[in-house]
């Protein structure tokens, strides 16, 4: 499959099967996949827990789903829930100096590399942005102080779930050629 095409296939998916666990060894491959994002200076600076056990997974599902929220995620049977490490001083200072926020840049860039791993894979995945952090925070034993910055659902797609039409702005309003 082309690159092209995988991005196509993949999808946010709000119809997890939830009688059919993601595999250790693809979660593993996921993670080892996005070791090769890459991130300012190199700094890498997240952690990646990787949430599989049934209890604990289900317990981060309820995370998500304040107000109502992310229904879906009750039958994901992973979620990789991604902490903001310090960067180092190099990537704070050039930070600061040019008005960026590159670890949120860093984050988002490993992000799509767990996705479209996951999609490679034929595991389906939900970035969740809606999320009680302290209720994580508490779970996976993450300092008080430190930021989870994104959980991504992951499981296999129930029977039946249809790949719907990409939504997206037109090229000529998202892109500006200077040829
Ligand atoms: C930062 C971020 C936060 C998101 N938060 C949620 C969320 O809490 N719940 C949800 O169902 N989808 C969430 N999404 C998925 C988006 O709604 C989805 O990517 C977008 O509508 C495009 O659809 P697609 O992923 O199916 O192509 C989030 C996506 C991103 C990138």
């Amino acid at each position: 499959m082309t690159f092209e095409e995988l991005a196509a296939r993949r999808q946010s998916c709000r119809n997890f099967d939830a009688e059919k666990p993601v595999e250790t060894e693809k979660l593993e491959k996921i993670v080892n996949t996005a070791r090769c994002a890459p991130s300012a200076c190199n700094s890498q600076p997240y952690t990646l827990h990787v949430v599989s056990e049934k209890g604990l997974a289900a317990d981060i599902a309820k995370c998500t789903q304040g107000m109502g929220m992310n229904k879906h995620c009750s039958a994901a049977r992973a979620f990789i829930v991604i902490e903001e490490e310090g960067a180092g001083l190099l990537v704070k200072t050039s930070g600061r100096l040019k008005d960026q926020d590159f670890a949120s840049v860093d984050i988002g860039i490993l992000c799509a590399h767990i996705l479209f791993e996951a999609e490679a894979l034929g595991v389906s995945s939900c970035v969740i942005g809606w999320f009680d952090e302290k209720k994580i925070k508490q779970l996976l034993a993450i300092g008080e102080k430190k930021r989870v910055r994104l959980v991504i659902a992951l499981g296999y797609a129930a029977e039946g779930d249809v790949l719907r039409e990409k939504k997206r702005k037109p090229v000529a309003e998202l892109a500006k050629f200077y040829r």
